[in-house]
């Protein structure tokens, strides 16, 4: 399948985990791909690997939270290829706490960088998937659907993505940019590293977060954004799609 041909594809948190391979999975179906990330090796290597299997992809050193930083990522992709088809925000990160013991500067990062950057990335690149009819993918989490233990400012933002999304897709589908998000759960990548049961925190409210069955690899989550991406879902808009393996069936 080559869904992506003649499509310039802008995806963040492409450094790691879900962005990674979506980067991949795009590259592999045809896609132009601008790989942004805050984390400069990793990013680099992403965009390498692809460029090795004969993609044109670029990296773009991009802190989401950063208007300045979203401003020159979405200026780079437009000076260098012209156009912006797909917009893939898939840059997020996660700490555990107890409510009661978050900290005002860990709430404020977290919502910084997960909605905050999603609205920053999407305002940003609206004026050009209006020009292109494009569309957007947005991250939010099962977080965003059933409750979560120790992730209050985790699960604020994933909600507010969600719900943000919903916006944009009755504000701009009748324009042709077609909008939804993924809510992965029980994906294997690096951001599980952060978990941690704090002081106290009764492991039984994990029920809600454990695998289904089991661990599935990014590319789980790849599959989604990629067809939520691509014109087979033309007729899908405004939606939030699980890809938790069944965990909040
Ligand atoms: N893995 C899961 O089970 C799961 C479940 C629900 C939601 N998600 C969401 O999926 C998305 C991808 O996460 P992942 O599981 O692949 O984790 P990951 O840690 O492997 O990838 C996250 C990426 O985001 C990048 N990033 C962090 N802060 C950034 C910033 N300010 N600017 C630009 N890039 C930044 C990181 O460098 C990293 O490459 C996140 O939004 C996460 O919340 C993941």
């Amino acid at each position: 399948m080559q869904r992506f041909a003649n499509r310039v594809a802008l995806i963040t948190g492409a450094a790691s985990g879900i962005g990674e391979a979506t980067a991949e999975r795009l590259a592999s179906e045809g896609a132009t791909v601008v790989c942004a990330d805050v984390h400069s090796h990793g990013v680099e290597e992403t965009a390498k690997t692809l460029r090795e299997r004969g993609a044109e992809a670029t990296a773009v050193v991009c802190d989401v939270s950063d208007p300045d930083s979203v401003k020159a990522t979405v200026r780079e992709t437009l000076e260098r290829y012209g156009a912006l088809h797909v917009l893939c925000n898939i840059a997020g990160i996660l700490k555990f706490a107890h409510m009661h013991e978050t900290r005002l500067d860990d709430w404020n990062r977290i919502l910084s960088v997960n909605l905050t950057g999603t609205f920053l990335m999407c305002r940003e690149a609206i004026p050009h998937l209006l020009e292109s009819r494009g569309v957007i993918v947005n991250t939010a989490s099962t977080a965003a659907l059933a409750g979560h233990p120790w992730t209050a400012a985790y699960s604020a933002s994933k909600g507010g993505v969600l719900s943000f999304t919903y916006g944009l897709a009755i504000e701009y589908g009748k324009q042709g940019v077609r909008s939804n998000a993924v809510c992965p759960g029980s994906v294997e990548t690096p951001i599980h590293d952060a978990f941690e049961v704090p002081p106290g925190g009764d492991r039984k409210l994990l029920y809600r977060i454990m695998p289904f069955d089991k661990m599935r690899g990014p590319d789980a989550a790849a599959n989604a954004i990629a067809f939520l991406a691509s014109d087979e879902a033309a007729h899908i808009n405004g939606i939030g799609l699980r890809v938790d393996g069944g965990a909040l069936s």
